[in-house]
């Protein structure tokens, strides 16, 4: 599979990364970048920096720094860290970004890879949208799209409507919503569903020291944020379970619907039913103890 990933690492971004590089079944083309988790130099940053621990290498082109009609974005650094990757503040800048913005290498990727390229988002829907305007011929090109976002008929993560991904650029979401392409919406209704528990790093940490080690240690600073509003029982390995959505699909429930996304007020960025836009497939479960056993053996393939 020729996969992009669209990210803004980011904890749970940084266990996708790892599984799609440690998975013979990707082809990974490249890492598109945006602000999210952090901003979008540290996401890049980032995102170089898991490339090198992972022992990978493919282009990273950077995103958007900021939402759609947006002049300032400031990340809620209690959920991630100060830089994205936990407690750690010292994350050095390995190698260099490609000279290509995010939106344009998606287009021309999408070009040069007609009906065959994935993107799986996994933060805000920025680069996607950009990339849309750009090209009419983008929803066409893309063979699909994933995305982490979004709640079907239930509450949010970052406020009592939103998730996350789409509360940060419920404009640019719902302009992805409104195109003609393929799309698969894994939400929280399957991503929390799916809990790792810190027992879980510590195998990882041990099948794969260096980088299971690492995950472990800035998984350790994402414990911390769910304890604090008090989900106890583990961390939802959100962008994990949209990566393995990718190759496999049949391990999840769907249900088919068109959606908007709220765009003002104090609903913006929830995800409703709309019939009249074209159908995604919306996951409203996962097989829960294979996708974290999936994500676990990947990483064991790591050093
Ligand atoms: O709501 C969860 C999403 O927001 C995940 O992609 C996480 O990395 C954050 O970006
Ligand atoms: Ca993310």
């Amino acid at each position: 599979m020729k996969l992009i990933i669209d990210t803004d690492p980011g904890v749970d971004d940084a266990l996708a990364i790892a599984i799609a590089v440690a998975l013979p079944e990707i082809s990974l083309l490249g890492l598109t970048t945006i602000f999210g988790n952090t901003f979008v130099p540290q996401s890049s940053r980032n995102a170089r920096f898991l490339l090198d621990l992972f022992a990978a290498d493919c282009p990273v082109a950077e995103g958007a720094a900021l939402p759609w009609g947006a002049e300032t974005y400031d990340p809620a650094d209690n959920v991630h860290g100060p830089e994205g990757l936990g407690a750690r503040a010292d994350i050095p800048q390995i190698g260099q970004n490609t000279d290509e913005a995010a939106a344009d290498f998606l287009v021309r990727l999408a070009q040069e890879n007609a009906g065959e390229l994935t993107i799986c988002a996994i933060g805000p829907l920025t680069n996607i949208a950009d990339a849309l305007a750009r090209d009419p011929g983008f929803a066409r090109n893309v063979k699909e799209l994933v995305i982490m976002g979004g709640a079907l008929d239930q509450p949010g993560n970052i406020t009592p409507f939103a998730e996350a991904n789409l509360f940060h650029d419920a404009a640019a979401a719902d302009a992805v919503f409104q195109s003609e392409m393929n799309i698969v919406m894994i939400g929280l209704n399957a991503t929390l569903q799916t809990l790792l528990t810190p027992a879980d790093l510590t195998d990882m940490a041990r099948t794969a020291p260096k980088v299971g080690g690492f995950l472990e240690e800035i998984h350790d600073f994402y414990f911390g944020f769910y304890r604090s509003v008090g989900i106890m029982d583990g961390c939802p390995m959100h962008d994990a379970t949209s990566l393995l959505a990718c190759l496999w699909p049949e391990r999840f429930k769907f249900t088919e619907t068109g959606v908007r996304v709220i765009v003002d007020g104090d609903e913006i960025g929830q995800t409703i039913r709309d019939e009249s836009r074209p159908n995604v497939r919306i996951a409203l479960g996962v097989e829960a103890d294979w996708a974290i056993q999936t994500a676990k053996n990947a990483v064991a393939q790591l050093h």
